[in-house]
């Protein structure tokens, strides 16, 4: 589904992404874990067409992402940083992604109610989005990035600020979704929750320190949590560099 191959891009003075290469087959729940700097934001903005590889080449579901136009009606995109219209309902806000992608009428309202029962915001459907909680903007971002129900997405820390119980919530929502035969990437600083990952990659310096099942990391690093090996991967590449090993 995705391919990445030898993929550098400088921004201002860093490395973001160094040298990178990488595949993702389509129907995982990937997940793209690393330090904060360590390049996911960049990597997923590479991804998607928002940004131009330097060198290397990127395909997605055999398509080049910055010149082919058929591209972001693939992709369902959750960044980072909050993108919703605070002024706007929980509602309006799906519609006017809906209607980005030319959904209207009937079906972006039968569109709309699945996803709120999903989120389960049906009972806040009517509130500006300005005056909800955090966990539960998140949720609508969420909701927001599917309407136009997209083959793969692309979830940029969706879980940051969010409570123990929210997380478990969307990882089982992430879940569903994959056995609906939705691709999923994902960003997270919770290490522990990516265990839920069919494959992770720990990426460190816009690099690739380690990647596979979270189930083979841990043995690797003789881990009981995915966390501990993250830490553990990490430790023996700083280790090694200040050894001189490449
Ligand atoms: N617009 C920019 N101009 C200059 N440098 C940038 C820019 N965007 C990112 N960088 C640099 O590129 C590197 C990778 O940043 P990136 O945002 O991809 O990391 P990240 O892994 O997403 O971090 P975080 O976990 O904090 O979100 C960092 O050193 C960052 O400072
Ligand atoms: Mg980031």
């Amino acid at each position: 589904m995705l391919s990445l191959e030898h993929v550098v891009k400088q921004m201002g003075s860093v490395r973001a992404i160094d040298d990178l290469s990488l595949d993702v087959p389509e129907g995982m729940l990937f997940g793209l874990l690393g330090p904060n700097g360590a390049g996911k934001t960049t990597l997923l903005r590479l991804v998607m067409g928002l940004l131009r590889a330097d060198s290397g080449r990127i395909t997605l579901f055999g398509r080049l992402p910055p010149t082919d136009p058929a591209v972001p009606r693939l992709l369902g995109y959750m960044p980072q940083q909050l993108a919703v219209y605070p002024g706007l309902s929980v509602v309006e806000n799906i519609a006017f992604y809906g209607h980005l992608y030319g959904i209207a009428g009937a079906e972006l309202r039968r569109r709309t109610e699945r996803l709120l029962e999903m989120v389960e915001l049906t009972p806040r459907r009517k509130s500006p989005v300005g005056q909800l909680s955090g966990g539960m903007v998140r949720r609508v971002m969420l909701a927001t990035t599917m309407v136009h129900q997209p083959r793969l997405l692309i979830l940029d820390e969706p879980t940051a600020g969010v409570d123990p119980l929210l997380r478990l919530k969307f990882w089982e929502w992430f879940g569903d979704l994959r056995a609906k035969g939705t691709s999923i990437i994902v960003t997270t600083h919770h290490i522990s929750e990516a265990s839920r990952c069919h494959r992770v990659v720990f990426l460190r310096a816009g690099r690739v320190l380690e990647q596979g099942p979270p189930g083979e990391l841990m043995a690797r690093y003789g881990s009981a949590d995915l966390e501990a090996a993250f830490v553990a991967a990490t430790r023996g590449a700083e280790s090694n560099s200040a050894a001189g090993v490449q």
